[in-house]
């Protein structure tokens, strides 16, 4: 995978070592820049799939899951150019020409964000042939709304042997749909083929997270017409034809409320330029009430814990503008140092408190009963070995392991590679003792 990489991001450069070393008890202080959002990052990518016109993207975050998505894309047929200014990423991508055979199955399989290939391949080239893709391990992670979805739009799918074979005989074709739930992927998907459909798409029930009207604005910006951005009806009038454009993409808001609890777990003070409390949605209610105080100042927010310290919270996961699912493990790491008791229940996915087990290694007093976490704080977590189960899971370990006595080992790394831009880096200039270590 290595050479594939270094042919389609150049400037994805592993650090040796597939551990993390982390000498814990140190507060963070300094200025943590919050980079573009990996999930806005990908689906915009993806887009540039629909036009032959060169699509620039700035403010790209530097990590694993988009360096796999740049070689995935670069198969296809789609040229890149990268350069950097001002410490920002910039990505201007051309599909000219788009070859749907050409798909790296490896690449797919390790990476969810990867389905967003099959509405925009079927647009645009009418076909569409991937494996079922991969990600996070964290519940079953169907994707029957997005079939079902492109095939109200006339398409024909069939699955067999763990391949999804699609084509669009006559084009794809506006249509409404109603989504079962909010799915954030199964919107973008729907979204992205409509935008090429004959004729107009509502897609009903569409998830509300930012990422989507970050990637509407950028289809707007190429001549989709597009309406109801940040709403649960989009509407789509779909066969314009597309220009290029450049966009910004939108600051990771889930970086944002994991280096807020950083700061206030370790009781030091973070200056994290790009926030935006607006984005967090209720997560910046909890995050008050849990006792970490985040406050514009100038050049940015600044975070840290409130001066009556911190304390246990109830937290429930739910679509935006609910607690994101995604900061559902740094905050449950967050609470095992907070005074008092706290309940975390996740709504969202099945299987998403595989960070539970890590966390007691680390003195960590939780119980799960089904899928609420009830969580007792502890006076000071303690450094031990660990591994990194999904993305988010292992954010939660590294802010475990910053605030926690003593020496702790991540294992798992991809995880945090493939969801943080230069994460070590960031925190090391910020007092974090850190360091990768291990085999390559
Ligand atoms: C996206 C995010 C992920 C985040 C999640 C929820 C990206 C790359 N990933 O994932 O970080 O945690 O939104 O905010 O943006 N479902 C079905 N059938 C479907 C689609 C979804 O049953 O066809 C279910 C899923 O199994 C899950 C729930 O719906 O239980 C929500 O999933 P969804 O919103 O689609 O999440 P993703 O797009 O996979």
């Amino acid at each position: 995978m290595k050479s594939r990489l270094a042919a389609a991001a150049p400037w994805w450069r592993p650090t040796a070592g597939n551990l993390l070393a982390i000498r814990g008890g140190r507060p963070l202080v300094g200025t943590y820049p919050i980079s573009g959002a990996k999930n806005a990052a990908l689906p915009l990518m993806v887009s540039a799939l629909l036009t032959p016109h060169l699509v620039t993207l700035r403010n790209v975050p530097a990590n694993l899951d988009v360096a796999m998505l740049a070689a995935l894309l670069q198969r296809l047929g789609c040229e890149m150019h990268w350069s950097t200014r001002g410490g920002d990423l910039s990505l201007t991508l051309s599909a000219d020409r788009v070859h749907p055979g050409r798909i790296d199955a490896d690449l797919v399989t390790r990476m969810r964000a990867s389905v967003l290939l099959l509405g925009v391949l079927l647009a645009r080239c009418g076909e569409a042939r991937l494996p079922m893709p991969g990600g996070d391990a964290i519940g079953l992670r169907a994707i029957d709304f997005h079939i079902s979805g492109l095939q109200t739009m006339g398409a024909v799918v069939t699955l067999e042997g763990g391949l999804i074979s699609a084509t669009a005989p006559a084009g794809l074709r506006g249509a409404d749909i109603m989504l079962p739930q909010p799915s954030v992927g199964a919107t973008e998907n729907l979204l992205l083929a409509a935008v090429l459909a004959d004729g107009t798409t509502t897609i009903r029930n569409a998830a509300r997270e930012p990422e989507i009207a970050d990637l509407a604005a950028c289809l707007i910006a190429m001549g989709a017409r597009v309406s109801g951005l940040g709403t649960h009806m989009l509407t789509v009038s779909g066969g314009a034809a597309l220009s290029g454009a450049v966009h910004d993409v939108m600051p990771d808001r889930i970086e944002f409320g994991t280096l807020a609890s950083a700061a206030a777990m370790t009781d030091g003070e973070l200056m994290l330029p790009h926030g935006r409390l607006d984005l967090l949605g209720s997560a910046a209610d909890s995050f008050a009430a849990a006792g970490v105080d985040i406050v514009k100042a100038e050049g940015g927010i600044l975070a840290r814990r409130g001066g009556s310290g911190l304390r246990g919270i109830d937290v429930t996961t739910q679509p935006f503008p609910g607690f994101a699912t995604d900061l559902q493990a740094p905050t449950m790491a967050l609470l095992t140092v907070a005074a008092g008791a706290s309940a975390i229940s996740e709504t969202i996915f099945e299987q998403r408190f595989r960070h539970v087990d890590e966390l007691r290694k680390m003195g960590a007093d939780i119980a799960v009963h089904g899928r609420t976490a009830r969580v007792r704080g502890v006076e000071r977590l303690r450094g031990a070995a660990v591994t990194c189960t999904d993305v988010r899971a292992a954010a939660a370990l590294v802010l475990g392991g910053l605030a926690a006595s003593g020496d702790t080992l991540l294992d798992g790394l991809d995880h945090l590679d493939r969801g943080y831009d230069r994460m070590a880096e960031k925190l090391a200039a910020c007092g974090a003792a850190l360091a990768r270590t291990g085999r390559e």
